[in-house]
């Protein structure tokens, strides 16, 4: 059996690791795509690389085998493991002026042509901040025009591959952090109440959850009048961003919209397939 070797604490956060070592790194990918079903081969390396390199410093591990080691010991630093690649961080409103563009520029549009039975999926939800942000404004569009009725037939879906985050989604609860970049107004309108705060009733009857690999699983049944999908495909490769711009522009309805905000860029030949509702924000329209 080997030993593994294990360093103080101190020693923990500069431990050399050796990254030269691509095929103890492929041989790693492969053994988490195989027991995890997480498609490492379809994430940016470098991504990868330095998450795995957080947890071997964690575990005061210097050898990507001998993390595998750790992995086949401790099945709760494999969930610590997945929990760092899937890099769940997200708010409510985050960045709010793609937000903003957002209200302003597509969901009007979009309630016109679907009298308010709009279907909204999230793509990459995490624990649903970004869901209860779509209901929100769609909720505040309807009232805006007293016609709150016609939301019957919306649907905000969130979907995302990690099990614990959706969980916490359907709880439907945030703390102060999640506030960050949430207008006071919206705030207390749609999460009143002592922290962590709930969704109002009116964002909890407009969401929905789901587990889906965008990887390994296509699109939710739609047609689809909304797609959000944003920090997301950075962690993909080139290839497999362009494969999901197609998928997403085939389970858009005509006219439908893509809300990618100002991280993620529209990539090789679904771009043709696109028009721009606000270039900077990075809301196209699908033509
Ligand atoms: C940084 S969060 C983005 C959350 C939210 N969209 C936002 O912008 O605030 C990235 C999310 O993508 C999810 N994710 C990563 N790979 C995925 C995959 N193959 N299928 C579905 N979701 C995935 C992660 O679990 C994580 O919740």
């Amino acid at each position: 059996m080997t030993t593994l070797t294990i360093t103080s604490p101190a020693a923990l956060v500069t431990a050399p690791l050796d990254a030269d070592d691509p095929e103890g790194l492929a041989r790693l990918l492969v053994k988490v795509t195989v027991e995890r079903g997480f498609r490492c081969g379809s994430y940016k390396e470098r991504c990868l690389r330095r998450r795995i390199a957080v947890r071997m410093r964690a575990k005061g591990v210097h050898t990507f085998d001998d993390y595998a080691r750790v992995l086949d010991a401790d099945a709760h630093e494999y969930d610590r493991l997945l929990d760092a690649l899937t890099i769940n961080v997200t708010k409510l409103f985050r960045n709010w002026d793609s937000w903003s563009a957002l209200a302003a520029k597509a969901l009007p549009k979009l309630w016109d042509v679907t009298g308010g039975a709009m279907r909204v999926w999230s793509a990459g939800t995490s624990s649903g901040e970004e869901a209860y942000s779509l209901a929100a404004l769609l909720h505040r569009h309807a009232e805006s025009r007293g016609e709150t009725a016609r939301l019957d037939g919306a649907l905000v879906l969130g979907t995302d591959i990690d099990r614990a985050s959706l969980a916490a989604a359907a709880r439907g609860t945030f703390g102060d952090a999640a506030f960050a970049d949430t207008p006071a107004e919206l705030r207390e309108r749609y999460f009143p109440g002592a922290l962590p705060a709930a969704a109002a009733p009116e964002l909890r009857s407009l969401v929905a959850f789901e587990h889906r690999d965008l990887l390994l699983e296509p699109p939710p049944a739609g047609p689809w009048h909304l797609i959000v999908c944003r920090n997301v495909l950075i962690y993909f490769d080139r290839q497999t961003q362009e494969v999901l711009f197609e998928r997403f522009h085939e389970a858009l309805a005509p006219g439908g919209m893509l809300f990618l905000g100002k991280v993620e860029t529209l990539l090789g030949p679904a771009r043709q397939r696109f028009a721009a509702v606000d270039q900077r924000e990075r809301i196209y329209r699908r033509l």
